[in-house]
């Protein structure tokens, strides 16, 4: 008999990849997926630990499967992901209603778990490893837009900002094989995807080496396409994330490419240099900021200062003048000052952030700000920052899409506007929201179309385009 699993993801991108690679390995199980808890024998909750809301958010969700339990014989519940990680046992012993426990290494003993969980037991397995990459197991894409699909280019993280629980939960740094990343962008090709974003928690670290039975081509470097084929000096080259990306845009011509997440410390020009090259990577680069004062940026442990910062954007704006940059920054963080905070805001006006992510600090277990540093700036300080951050962006961000009114961009439509269903909407190549009507000159327009559109409107968070051609398709009147 078939089995039908539900994987519900939280957080950020790097899970909604993960669940990918879950419902592939239950696949071979005999699992097939399904859209809502309510059909499902197994439900497996893909969490986040990286604010206490965001696993409150998920506790109380733990908490809605005991009614569900109770009127479904047999359904089991499962915790992966980062809460698996940090919370481990206590998961178990503490939610009577959670039968199963996987951390973010571990999901190739899912089936060998779940046998123990069918028998009645519980089952847990949170090891961290330093290699496993999930890189030859091709997921199950579960978003069914069929347009826009996430690649995981490498796992964990070794940079402790001193924030930031993800070392704890993912682990070591490790990176996937590049022709194994390369070969599951080409499947996307080949099953009709038209966009990819490779996915990092700090993409400018990853650093592949072939194994040395894989025969070195390489002989002249000048002008070599294919960074496999570089002389290194023990005979193997090194790709880094340049190289990568460069390997990606040539095997892929007809994919969109997009990459997340850049680290300003990381960042380099010849990663700029790639980007600029290639029509198909987006011109688009999320690089966290995380604070505009040095001061705080160094008990982060960030590895930067405000300086730093602003060369590397400075750079971003030489390579690439339309390049769209968005952020991420944390209100409140420990020993933060009104003056830390006013830099903060400046300089969201000075970069002219395209879009942000915005967060209260939230201490978290085992840090180092959570062993070094008292959490002291008060709750209704860091509201009341945050609040102004985000007015502070609002105006950032409604100055950049005004900037691009009258403009014609390419546009990626994804799907029907959840507004209307008269409108699609898609991204330009800056990631930009854009509505377009569903008919364009009496064509009908479909998602995975790639349309020229002049944008003629600009709204909060989003802008309207009107449609001039389908992009290596027929025209439509100019
Ligand atoms: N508190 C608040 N925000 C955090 N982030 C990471 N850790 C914390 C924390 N403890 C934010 C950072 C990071 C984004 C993914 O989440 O801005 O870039
Ligand atoms: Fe959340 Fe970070 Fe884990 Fe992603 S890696 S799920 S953001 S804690």
């Amino acid at each position: 008999m078939q089995k039908k699993v539900y994987i519900e993801s939280y957080g950020c991108q790097m899970n909604v990849s993960d669940s990918e690679v879950v419902a592939s390995i239950l696949a071979k199980e005999g699992y097939t997926p399904v859209k809502s808890a309510e059909e499902a024998d197994l439900v497996l909750l893909n969490t986040c630990s990286i604010r206490e809301k965001a696993e409150y958010t998920v506790l109380q969700r733990i908490n809605e499967m005991n009614n569900l339990k109770a009127r479904k014989k047999g359904l089991k519940v499962g915790v992966l992901g980062c809460m698996a990680e940090r919370m481990r046992e206590d998961l178990l012993e503490k939610k009577k209603v959670v039968d199963l426990v996987v951390g973010p290494d571990a999901y190739r003993t899912l089936p060998e778990l779940l046998e123990k969980v069918g028998t009645g037991q519980k089952a847990v397995n949170v090891l961290l490893s330093r290699e496993e990459t999930y890189g030859e197991i091709i997921p199950v894409r579960l978003d069914t837009s069929g347009v826009t699909a996430f690649v995981t280019i490498m796992r964990g993280c070794d940079n402790m900002c001193a924030f930031c629980v993800v070392p704890f939960t993912r682990g070591r740094e490790r990176s996937r094989d590049a022709h194994s990343i390369v070969e599951e962008c080409l499947d996307l090709v080949a099953k009709d995807y038209k966009e990819v974003t490779l996915l990092g928690q700090n993409v400018d670290s990853y650093k592949w080496r072939p194994t040395p039975s894989v025969p070195d081509a390489g002989a002249d470097s000048t002008g070599s396409v294919d960074p496999l084929d570089r002389p290194a000096n023990d005979g193997r080259a090194t790709v880094d994330f340049a190289d990568l990306l460069e390997m990606v845009a040539i095997a892929c011509p007809t994919l969109r490419i997009r990459y997340s997440t850049s680290h300003p410390k990381d960042m380099t020009d010849k990663v700029l240099q790639v980007m600029a090259h290639y029509d198909n990577i987006c011109k688009y680069i999320h690089l966290p900021v995380q604070s505009g004062s040095s001061e705080v940026l160094k008990r982060m442990n960030r590895g930067y200062d405000r300086a730093w910062y602003m060369e590397r954007m400075a750079s971003i704006r030489k390579h690439m003048p339309d390049c769209a940059i968005s952020t991420d920054i944390i209100a409140g963080f420990c020993g933060e000052t009104e003056a830390d905070h006013r830099q903060t805001l400046e300089l969201i006006g000075e970069v002219g952030y395209d879009m942000a992510f915005m967060f209260k600090y939230s201490e978290r277990p085992k840090t180092l700000a959570a062993r070094k540093y008292p959490d002291d700036v008060p709750e209704e300080v860091k509201g009341r920052r945050l609040a102004e951050i985000i007015e502070a962006q609002k105006v950032a961000s409604g100055k950049r899409l005004q900037s691009y009114l009258g403009q014609f961009h390419e546009v990626l439509l994804e799907g029907v506007s959840k507004r209307s269903t008269e409108h699609l909407y898609g991204r330009n190549s800056q990631n930009s929201v854009v509505i377009v009507p569903r008919v364009a000159d009496g064509v009908e327009l479909k998602p995975g179309q790639l349309v020229r559109a002049e944008i003629i409107s600009a709204t909060i968070g989003s802008l309207k385009g009107r449609v001039v051609s389908v992009v290596n398709e027929v025209a439509l009147t100019a």
